[in-house]
């Protein structure tokens, strides 16, 4: 998932995904295990935000000699 940068920091990225949280949970998944890299601020926060928690690091998964984290989210949650 990636907002055009102009289009940052309004709410976008965190509709998109809580549209596609929402998504996941009317077709009865019920975990989603995303990964972001460990320095990506912006998507660590939203994903915080959404009830994401850190179960995991590994390396190489996101980018050559960087670690990500691995996440997961456990469905449904508190957002709807
Ligand atoms: C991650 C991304 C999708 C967020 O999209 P966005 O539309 O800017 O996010 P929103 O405006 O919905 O912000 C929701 C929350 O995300 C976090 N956030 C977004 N941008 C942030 C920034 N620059 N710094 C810190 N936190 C940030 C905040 O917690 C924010 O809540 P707040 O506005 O109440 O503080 C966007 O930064 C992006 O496209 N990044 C590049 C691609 C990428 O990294 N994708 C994720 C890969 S794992």
């Amino acid at each position: 998932m990636a907002d055009d940068r102009e289009h940052r920091r309004q709410g976008i990225g965190k509709e998109l995904l809580t549209a596609g949280i929402r998504e996941m949970g009317l077709n009865d998944i019920d975990e989603f295990f995303p990964y972001a890299n460990k320095w990506n601020a912006p998507a660590l926060s939203l994903y915080a935000k959404l009830g994401f928690v850190v179960i995991g690091e590994l390396p190489d998964i996101c980018k050559e000699g960087e670690s990500c984290y691995k996440m997961r989210l456990e469905l449904p949650t508190a957002l709807f």
